[in-house]
């Protein structure tokens, strides 16, 4: 599986977003390239641990700023936000109880979730906060 590495194509326009989505890159390459691991390990663990809580963490940001001015499809949104939380904690869980490697699974699953919805769902805030001439929070 490749890393994936960021490019101004991913750029919403605000650097405190985009900052924080590099990260969450550079936590998901980190399992990338640890995949052959056993997920027992302890790196992995605090690795995927460090994901849920740091993609938490980046969705509080992005909400608190589309509550601030009013973002139209702020609940749609919130929601996917929502989802991936519940899904990847699941994925957390069954890979940490079942003592195999990180799978291929959760990779593709991180990997997928985080390029469309940033391309797709973050990528409709550039131009309402365009719209709203704000570069920076
Ligand atoms: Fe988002
Ligand atoms: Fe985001």
């Amino acid at each position: 599986m490749l890393k994936v590495d960021w490019s101004d194509n991913y750029s919403v326009g605000i650097d405190e977003i985009d900052n924080q989505h590099k990260k969450l890159f550079d936590i998901l390459n980190i399992l990338i390239e640890s995949k052959e691991l056993r997920i027992h390990s302890k790196n992995i663990t605090n690795t995927l641990t460090k994901m849920v809580e740091y993609a938490n963490y980046h969705f509080q940001t992005e909400e608190k700023y589309m509550l601030k001015y009013k973002y139209p499809e702020y609940a749609l949104h919130k929601k996917e936000h929502k989802e991936f939380i519940k899904k990847t904690g699941h994925l957390c869980m069954a890979t940490m109880e079942g003592n195999e490697m990180v799978p291929i699974e959760l990779l593709t699953f991180l990997e997928s979730w985080l390029v469309n919805h940033i391309l797709k769902t973050d990528m409709k805030l550039k131009p309402f906060f365009l719209d709203k001439n704000i570069k920076q929070f």
